[in-house]
């Protein structure tokens, strides 16, 4: 069948959406005058305390440029000499960037095989007979990702669960949030669901994203005082990561979370992933998954795909099984959704 007019926008990636009006606006209040640079300004403190009171725990707050840079400088402020990361074979630190934390922190990562992308506790344990023998890098750090890199979601038990196994041994927590407000909105919606999954649930640092809920190159670093180096500053420094003008990133974190914003984008990302995979769940010969946030995973026979991918670009995700990724993002309307969804169900018509 004929396809449809494509929708008006893209379900390729979060990162394929601009900003949010509201942070625009935020962006241009910040602009009037002079203020101190290098996170010296008022914006910077306001974001700052509104952070920790999210976290619920003291928190050094480390403001970044992207998501790679903030777990870069996370994991070096979590790090002791010769230690080791355990993450997954998924993780983002560990096929997505460009071998960054290898290059800069010159760490080895234990990329453990995790079908579903979630590490376990007997992931760590089975790790962890190297503490102690000087033949063997350190495991120091263990690195998990909320929502995950296959958009799963680690329940609030998983995450304590993790961080108690990793504790036991000695080891601190990095949470790679890139999508964390996702997870969030996912899995209760309010401030206390992001702290149950993080600092009380004893994650040690989150990497916080912004840009991909909406906002423009903002992300934040959040440090347990106490666990993480009291050097985080100049780690960020060194890790090209302190922004001179920060009173821009930090005017869109007070807007974030100063009346739940964050939490409103997400939310609606996820809605439109629910609403497309409800649209398309029953196609025959069409194999997905119900979003846990907002990506979904679809196989695809392959005359379809390129069919589908010409009209309205994604990703593929697994070439081998012509498996793709879409994703809705904090401005996917119902109607592009619906758009969208007509098109994928003309094209295996
Ligand atoms: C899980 C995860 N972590 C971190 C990032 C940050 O990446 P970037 O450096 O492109 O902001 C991404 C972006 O795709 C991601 O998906």
């Amino acid at each position: 069948m004929e396809l449809p007019p494509a929708p008006n926008s893209f379900f390729a990636s979060d990162n394929f959406s601009g900003a949010h009006p509201r942070y625009i606006d935020a962006i241009a209040r910040a602009n009037e005058g002079h203020v101190m640079a290098y996170g010296g300004d008022a914006l910077t403190k306001q974001a700052t305390s509104l952070f920790e009171e999210l976290c619920g725990v003291e928190v050094d707050v480390l403001f970044t440029f992207n998501g790679t840079g903030s777990n870069v400088v996370a994991l070096a402020s979590l790090l002791k000499p010769a230690d080791s990361v355990i993450c997954t074979n998924w993780a983002h630190i560990n096929v997505d960037e460009t071998g960054a934390p290898e290059k800069f922190l010159g760490v080895k990562l234990h990329d453990v095989d995790a079908a579903d992308g979630k590490l376990t506790p007997e992931h760590i344990t089975s790790l962890a007979g190297a503490i102690g023998n000087v033949h063997h890098v350190q495991p120091g750090v263990v690195s998990i990702t909320q929502a995950t890199e296959l958009g799963g979601l680690y329940s609030i038990e998983e995450i304590r669960a993790i961080c108690e196994t990793a504790h036991s041994f000695g080891m601190r927590v990095h949470l790679d949030g890139a999508r964390i407000s996702n997870a969030v909105a996912a899995l209760g919606g309010d401030a206390a669901t992001f702290r149950a999954m993080t600092f009380e649930a004893g994650v040690d640092a989150v990497s916080f994203g912004g840009t991909k809920n909406a906002m423009l190159g903002a992300e934040a670093v959040l440090l347990r005082r106490g666990v993480a180096s009291d050097r985080s500053a100049y780690i960020r420094k060194q890790a090209t990561q302190l922004p001179s003008k920060q009173r821009y990133a930090a005017a869109q974190f007070v807007e974030a979370l100063s009346d739940g914003l964050w939490l409103e984008t997400a939310a609606q990302a996820n809605a439109m992933a629910q609403r497309l995979f409800h649209a398309v769940s029953d196609i025959p010969g069409l194999e997905i998954g119900s979003p846990a946030v907002n990506s979904m995973y679809p196989v695809l026979p392959p005359d379809i795909k390129k069919k589908l991918q010409d009209w309205n670009f994604f990703w593929d995700w697994d070439i081998s099984r012509s498996q793709v990724r879409w994703m809705t993002s904090w401005d996917s309307t119902e109607a592009d959704v619906d758009a969208f969804a007509a098109g994928v169900i003309a094209a295996f018509s």
